[in-house]
């Protein structure tokens, strides 16, 4: 029988069977300039496994790839690695079409199941250590929490030395090809870190200890699936010491600079800032908010050491496009940064404070007082700026060393 869309086969017994979303652009405040795909994986098994679902609107596509590797009735064991919709989706339709004798997932997934689908999903739960049979196989858990839900795990094929990580090690990232090897590492890195900042960086502290218990028990996988982007068979090793270095999130000598600007007044000041970091030795990231999308906003705060955010004063509030970026990037919760608010007014000058106190919430130390210009700044108010921008990058040199 021919299908339309086949599996690819990922290891001996190990198929991928997940859809390649080429035309999504945003997932929930996140630009994915590059698409995305939703990996899903069959394990031919005495016992045959489904790893994961896909978004629903995939239905076709995930269903004809299973079809190409198994009979779709024969499979016996569905794992839920993880209840996002974007890999749950279709988890009632498998199971009511499959029939496998048992769903495991963890025991905040098989909760997290329960509220996503209201009992047509009935659950084994599986925790840390647990390990199952496939007949001629077996399958251990982890519980991740917090990579990325509390609910979520990663399933390990030692027989095959796959490791299914689920969100971990994955990516926003379309494309033919399956395996690390085949595509730009520099993309690759790109996106990875992209996907972090975006997705992850809340949860650094918990993923640090996931990596831990990784190496104590002792995982070293030939492939790591994860259920977005590539999988790795090349560079595991480098995606995972750069993990460990993004969830330090240590100070770098970069300060970012976030603004907005009306009649580029606080422009002009980010650019006197830019030109004082770059004067005391750090390197300034401008990032005027008309023009810098939110992901690439966390992106280059990942490794950052300052944070600074400039803004007009409108109706006695901050810019709106400020309050949208600072939102989003509040509920990041990026750590060990310095930072400073600053911005043009007219007549009432409430912006610059609001960010100040912004900044503040989210623990940024503030290296100054919200430095505030009315109107047009003059060449002394730009050299106030510039001497802000010296004093963050003299601070910076304190940390970094
Ligand atoms: Fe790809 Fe947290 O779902």
């Amino acid at each position: 029988m021919r299908h339309p869309f086949e599996a690819v086969q990922v290891a001996e017994d190990v198929y991928w069977v997940g859809a390649v979303d080429w035309e999504i652009r945003e997932f929930h405040g996140y630009m994915t300039g590059r698409g995305t795909t939703y990996n899903a994986y069959v394990v031919l098994a005495d016992r045959p496994t489904l790893i994961d679902t896909v978004k629903a609107p995939f239905r076709r596509e995930f269903l004809s790839r299973v079809a190409s590797v198994v009979d779709p009735s024969s499979i016996e064991v569905i794992v839920s690695n993880h209840s996002e919709m974007d890999h749950s989706g279709l988890l009632p339709e498998t199971i009511e079409l499959m029939k496998p004798d048992v769903v495991y997932a963890s025991k905040m997934g098989q909760k997290a199941l329960q509220g996503h689908f209201h009992g047509r999903v009935a659950v084994e739960p599986v925790g840390s250590g647990d390990t199952v049979s496939l007949g001629n196989m077996e399958l251990q858990f982890l519980e991740t929490r917090m990579v990325h839900w509390p609910d979520s795990m990663f399933s390990y094929l030692p027989d095959r030395r796959v490791l299914f990580s689920q969100d971990g090690f994955g990516m926003h990232y379309a494309s033919c090809e399956r395996f690390d090897d085949q595509l730009d590492w520099s993309t690759l890195k790109y996106e990875a870190e992209k996907y972090f900042a975006n997705i992850l960086m809340p949860f650094a502290p918990q993923i640090a200890r996931v990596l831990e218990q990784v190496r104590e028990m002792g995982i070293e996988p030939d492939i790591v699936a994860p259920d977005h982007g590539p999988l790795w068979r090349e560079r595991f090793g480098e995606i995972f010491a750069l993990y460990e270095r993004w969830c330090e999130q240590k100070p770098s000598m970069k300060a970012v600079v976030i603004y907005d600007t009306m009649w580029k007044s606080t422009s002009m000041m980010a650019r006197a800032l830019a030109d004082g970091l770059r004067a005391g030795g750090a390197c300034a990231r401008l990032l005027p908010l008309a023009a810098s999308d939110r992901s690439e906003i966390a992106t280059e705060t990942l490794d950052a050491g300052a944070f600074l955010a400039g803004v007009s004063t409108m109706n006695n509030q901050m810019f709106p496009t400020m309050a949208d970026g600072l939102t989003y990037i509040r509920g990041l919760r990026p750590k060990n940064l310095i930072g400073a608010a600053f911005g043009s007014f007219g007549w009432s000058g409430e912006g610059a404070k609001q960010v100040n106190d912004v900044l503040e919430s989210m623990g940024v130390e503030l290296v100054s007082e919200p430095l505030a210009v009315q109107y047009v700044p003059t060449d002394d108010d730009l050299l106030r700026c510039r001497e802000l921008g010296v004093a963050v990058a003299k601070e910076l040199t304190k940390r970094v060393g």
